[in-house]
């Protein structure tokens, strides 16, 4: 019984079995020409995956590597950039942006709300910015940003390398690097893609390679130096530094299960779901984090009613199988996180909710039981 729990935090998720099966076969030589191949249709598949006829990266760690990727490979030393930031995680791209000697000028917003691009526009105006960084989910709120319409700003209004953290969408919501002029596209293996974690995922557009291959001062990070490894993902026979193979057997299954759905399917279901626990959580009289008009599909901040403490409503949660995260930074204990991304169904949400409503009429908030349940049920109805 304890091996069957419900994950649903915002990554890792759930892991299909083929994907499981793939991480348990025997280790094969990185140089074994069936790995070779396994790894390009891989890199091929995570492009459409990316949206992008550009290159693309699969590295060992983890979605902060590819944040630090992104930004070390544009950055020379005193270069300015502006780290639009409206929660933990784009907090992240201040620390790597001032670890790789750039001035960041920080954009701020409240938690809860999405980034202002006429707010964007006038900060791009006031400097000359190599690199501007946005977080398109930020997983500490729900929130998510507007980023096709700052993409537009950033390519009219400047030269800057337009950065954009996707560790919380790609393959759960729409991210179209060519067309959204992202320049530095980041994320990682646990969230929407189904896998475990362990993997840093990154697409770089064309402007940004020949950036990159020209540059004179030497990126000050080896190991994530895109030219150390473009050679190989642009032949996976060629050896940089020793490949995750299982890891990318396990990609290589996850991706075609994601292309095999379709990503608009996918799109849709996340959307669907989403907006499904949602309208729970309402009928439920919680109050969420993110504004509604920019929620996102893949995680949900629930607001703690008065008198319900964060660690007993989370044990109670997991004992009944279900397991939702904590909060982060100054929303520490006031809420709760539940990720509804990957490969999650109807009846994942539905086992979620109805796990929400008992552990809180066990902790004594006065709810009739099913309230929740209805309105996920009538909402997926009247979406499909
Ligand atoms: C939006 C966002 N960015 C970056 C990260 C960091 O990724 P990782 O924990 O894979 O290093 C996370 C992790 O949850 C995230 O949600």
């Amino acid at each position: 019984m304890s091996e069957r729990k419900l994950i649903m935090i915002p990554g890792p998720t759930n892991v299909a079995p083929q994907v499981l099966r793939a991480l348990s076969r025997s280790a094969v030589a990185h140089t074994d020409p069936e790995f070779i191949e396994i790894f390009k249709k891989a890199l091929e598949r995570l492009k459409k995956i990316f949206m992008t006829n550009g290159d693309v990266f699969v590295v060992a760690g983890s979605g902060t590597l590819a944040l630090e990727m992104a930004v070390a490979n544009v950055l020379e030393p005193n270069d300015k950039i502006l780290n639009i930031v409206n929660g933990f995680f784009g907090e992240y791209f201040v620390k790597t942006s001032m670890a790789h000697g750039a001035t960041p000028k920080v954009l701020e917003f409240p938690w809860g709300k999405p980034a202002n691009p006429k707010m964007v526009k006038e900060a791009l105006k006031e400097d000359n910015f190599k690199a501007v960084t946005i977080t398109h989910v930020e997983t500490s709120t729900g929130v998510a940003n507007p980023i096709r319409e700052i993409g537009e700003i950033v390519a009219e209004e400047s030269d800057a390398f337009y950065i954009v953290d996707a560790v919380c969408s790609l393959g759960g919501m729409e991210v179209r690097v060519d067309e959204w002029n992202i320049d530095m596209c980041a994320s990682g293996s646990q969230k929407c893609i189904g896998v475990p974690p362990g993997l840093a995922l990154l697409a770089a557009s064309k402007r940004a390679i020949e950036f990159i291959e020209k540059r004179k001062v030497p990126v000050n990070f080896w190991y994530g130096n895109l030219k150390n490894w473009l050679p190989t993902m642009r032949d996976t026979s060629i050896y940089f530094a020793t490949p995750p193979v299982n890891m990318i057997y396990a990609l290589a299954e996850a991706l075609e299960i994601i292309l095999n759905e379709g990503l608009e399917n996918r799109f849709r279901r996340h959307h669907v779901l989403a907006e499904a626990f949602r309208a729970a959580m309402k009928a439920l009289k919680l109050r969420l984090v993110a504004d509604e008009e920019c929620a996102a599909d893949t995680v949900t901040a629930v607001y703690y009613p008065e008198g319900v403490e964060d660690a007993a409503f989370r044990s109670e949660m997991k004992n009944r199988g279900v397991i939702v995260a904590s909060a982060l930074g100054p929303l520490k204990g006031k809420s709760f996180r539940v990720g509804h991304m990957g490969n999650i169904s109807q009846n994942d949400i539905l086992s979620t909710i109805g796990a929400i409503e008992t552990t809180l009429k066990s902790l004594r908030y006065n709810i009739k039981l099913g309230d929740g349940l209805a309105a996920a049920e009538e909402k997926i109805l009247s979406l499909k």
